[in-house]
């Protein structure tokens, strides 16, 4: 254990180990090199079937990159961060180097605190993002990083989307490759490995209403998808103007500043990325419910609802 305060690169490397990630692949290798933190792509842990334009990869390294840079600002260094082409180095997305010695700003000690806590929540949730205050603090983090939120309100949209997630896990419970590929990134209960989704972290019984989850448990657990009830949570989407590789480090970036800015309220995230691994699917949604930007992550948002607990009455009409 460590007995003095890390330095700022330590400081930002560990936080940027604790960033979420697409099936928990971890899928980044964060070193120093001259005093600055190298963000580069680990290959070995693409989901070839699932994600083979990286896209997911690459938000996931996003994600990481946010973290080392709050990690680096709550230890009193404002980061120089200098996003990479693909020309210059490949693989490489992004050096972090500490800049100007600066105490740390209240939203970087909030967000920095708020990395250890932070957890993906699959389940159903209690309340909406009913705090205008919060709803629109989570809008403004995205749009800092170049990024939109897009919270759902009608109710076609909804039932709309979440019609599209369905399809989208109906298809992949029926791919033999993509089981295949999901399966090597389950891990079993009391595992010690530290990448993948352990058991304990995906429901043992589908409850996440009309929007259904990754079939983690490989039908074993779950049997087949049976999706009723209602939809829990603020339904959002995350978007971007474009959609390149400097798009998608964009919107891990915004990805993490707004789950950051939720979990130290309190509101967690539920991931629904199914249909957007499915072209046609995302250039539908990017169309209809996007008005042509594209999307790259869909949520739903609330407080987590505790398992065995009773549903409250739904906030809309289903
Ligand atoms: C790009 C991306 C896509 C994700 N897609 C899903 C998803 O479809 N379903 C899900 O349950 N979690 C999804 N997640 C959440 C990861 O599984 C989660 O971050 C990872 O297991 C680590 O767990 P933690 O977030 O609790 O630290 C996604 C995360 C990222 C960054």
């Amino acid at each position: 254990m460590r007995t003095t305060e890390p330095t700022p690169l330590q400081a930002a490397l560990e936080a940027g180990e604790r960033a979420p990630s697409v099936c928990n692949t971890r899928p980044w290798n964060l070193s120093e090199e001259r005093g600055r933190i190298i963000v580069a792509t680990d290959p070995e842990r693409l989901l070839d079937v699932a994600d083979p334009r990286a896209r997911e990869l690459v938000i996931s390294c996003g994600a990481a990159l946010y973290n080392i840079r709050v990690g680096m600002r709550a230890q009193g260094s404002v980061p120089e961060v200098a996003i990479l082409s693909d020309a210059e180095r490949p693989g490489r997305l992004a050096e972090v180097a500490p800049g100007l010695a600066v105490p740390p700003d209240e939203e970087s000690r909030a967000h920095a605190a708020a990395i250890p806590r932070r957890r993906t929540h699959r389940g159903p949730f209690s309340a909406d993002i009913d705090d205008v205050m919060l709803a629109r603090d989570l809008t403004a983090a995205a749009a800092a990083e170049g990024a939109t939120l897009q919270p759902l309100t009608a109710e076609p949209l909804i039932r709309a989307l979440s019609g599209l997630v369905t399809a989208a896990e109906h298809l992949h419970r029926h791919e033999r490759v993509r089981t295949a590929e999901l399966a090597r990134w389950v891990r079993s209960a009391g595992s010690r490995r530290a990448e993948g989704v352990h058991a304990g972290d995906f429901p043992p019984d589908p409850d996440s209403g009309l929007f259904p989850g990754r079939d983690y448990g490989q039908q074993r657990i779950r049997g087949m998808l049976d999706v009723q009830g209602t939809v829990t949570g603020t339904v959002a989407l995350l978007t971007t103007p474009g959609d390149t590789r400097g798009s998608w480090i964009a919107a891990g970036q915004a990805l993490e500043r707004v789950l950051l800015a939720a979990a130290a309220e309190g509101v967690a995230a539920a991931f629904h990325t199914q249909p957007l691994e499915e072209e046609a699917l995302r250039s539908f949604i990017a169309e209809r419910i996007c008005g042509g930007a594209y999307p790259q992550m869909i949520l739903r948002l609330g407080r987590p609802r505790p398992r065995g607990a009773r549903p409250v009455a739904p906030s809309r009409p289903h």
